[in-house]
């Protein structure tokens, strides 16, 4: 059932080429440049009618959502909030029947989040779904929604749920983009191209796997661990320590790459491992003086790059690199080796990997 692979974790995380093309088979339809979205196009005026949109859900998913508050913003030009179901059901939200509000779960189970659609319904607001699970709770209680199709996800640590929520909210931004206008048509067959290589360019990125397994086991007694990532990448970063703190049990924070100086610069010192993710564009140069700065504070810098980058590899000490995209689909690269290097951080440490202490695959209760 794990289909020779050493725990579902892994598994998962090496099917997600296969995942991601799931998600968009059927909707990305590349020689016609057309994405089709029944959910989307059955609710076009209520989307493109939005004084925004609020997007609803916990832990990973909320990850995803903040990757998707980039994408639409900046591709559909739909100004975007996103929170933390259980922050959003208890504080008397301002929130009308001209907000779309999009709830994403991979489990369609989560109690918070499935509290935030009722309450969000109940004001009148049209609510869209983004779940793996057919036929959930979330998914019935929604007004329309997208399927990530990325088949059963067992092991607790979400994985491939994550990058095909991206996936799906970038089809949704993409064809909400085309409709307003916001983007080029030459831009839009590009980003349709580009998405499309997104498998094979997954395929590359996890063949880092014996390098990052070496990794691993160099920062594998690390009690803290800092993430940092800019623009596209900061929820990058959130989700990279996430994982770290899930399966390995060791500390670790996300940070907007430019916070750093704000605080978490104070932890610095040659036992701080900084996970930086900087692929070319996405603020280049600044991530690079960023990584500068924590250099010279001498922590140890991994630095997550675009295949052949220079820059970077001068000033680490380690990189992994990943292929080259556009920026918007980043993220679903450079969230690989995160995903990889935490793997084996917990396995060389014997944690269990599947099932992490103190977790459940869905969070039923509040
Ligand atoms: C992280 C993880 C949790 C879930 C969160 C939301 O690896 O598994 O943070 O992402 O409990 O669950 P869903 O997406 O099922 O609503």
């Amino acid at each position: 059932e794990k289909g020779g692979y050493e725990h579902f974790m892994l598994k998962e995380i090496h099917e997600q080429p296969k995942a991601i093309q799931d998600t968009y088979r059927g909707r990305l339809l590349r020689d016609q440049a057309i994405i089709k979205m029944a959910g989307v196009e059955d609710n076009m005026k209520k989307f493109l009618n939005a004084n925004r949109i609020i997007i609803v859900a916990c832990g990973t998913s909320w990850h995803a959502g903040l990757v998707a508050e980039y994408i639409f913003e900046d591709l559909a030009r739909i100004p975007v909030e996103v929170e933390y179901a259980s922050e959003f059901r208890y504080r008397n939200p301002v929130i009308t029947e001209n907000d779309v509000l999009i709830a994403i779960s991979q489990s369609g189970e989560t109690a918070d989040t499935l509290a935030a659609i009722k309450l969000a319904k109940s004001k009148g607001a049209f609510v869209f779904g983004v779940c793996n699970v057919v036929g959930s709770s979330i998914a019935r209680e929604t007004h329309a929604g997208a399927y990530t199709h990325a088949g059963p996800e067992i092991g607790v640590a979400s994985t491939k749920a994550f990058t095909t929520q991206i996936t799906v909210l970038t089809l949704m931004a993409l064809r909400l983009a085309r409709a307003k206008g916001t983007i080029s048509s030459s831009d839009y067959r590009h980003h349709l191209l580009e998405l499309e290589m997104i498998p094979s360019k997954v395929e590359e990125a996890l063949k880092s796997d014996a390098h990052i397994k070496y990794i691993a086991d160099i920062y594998k007694e690390a009690t803290n661990c800092l993430y940092l990532g800019r623009g596209y990448n900061f929820p990058v970063a959130l989700e990279g320590a996430l994982k770290l703190k899930e399966i390995s049990y060791i500390h670790a924070e996300g940070y907007p790459a430019a916070e750093m100086k704000h605080g978490p610069i104070a932890l610095i010192d040659e036992n701080m491992p900084v996970i930086v993710i900087a692929t070319k564009k996405g603020h280049y140069e600044k991530v690079v003086s960023n990584i500068q700065e924590i250099k010279s504070r001498k922590g140890k810098i991994i630095g997550i790059v675009t295949e052949g980058d220079e820059q970077v590899k001068a000033l680490a000490d380690h990189v992994i690199e990943v292929p080259e995209t556009l920026e918007p689909l980043t993220p679903l690269l450079t969230t690989i080796p995160l995903q990889l290097l935490s793997y084996h951080i917990a396995v060389l440490l014997d944690k269990n990997v599947d099932q992490p202490r103190n977790l459940a695959k869905s969070v039923t209760v509040e």
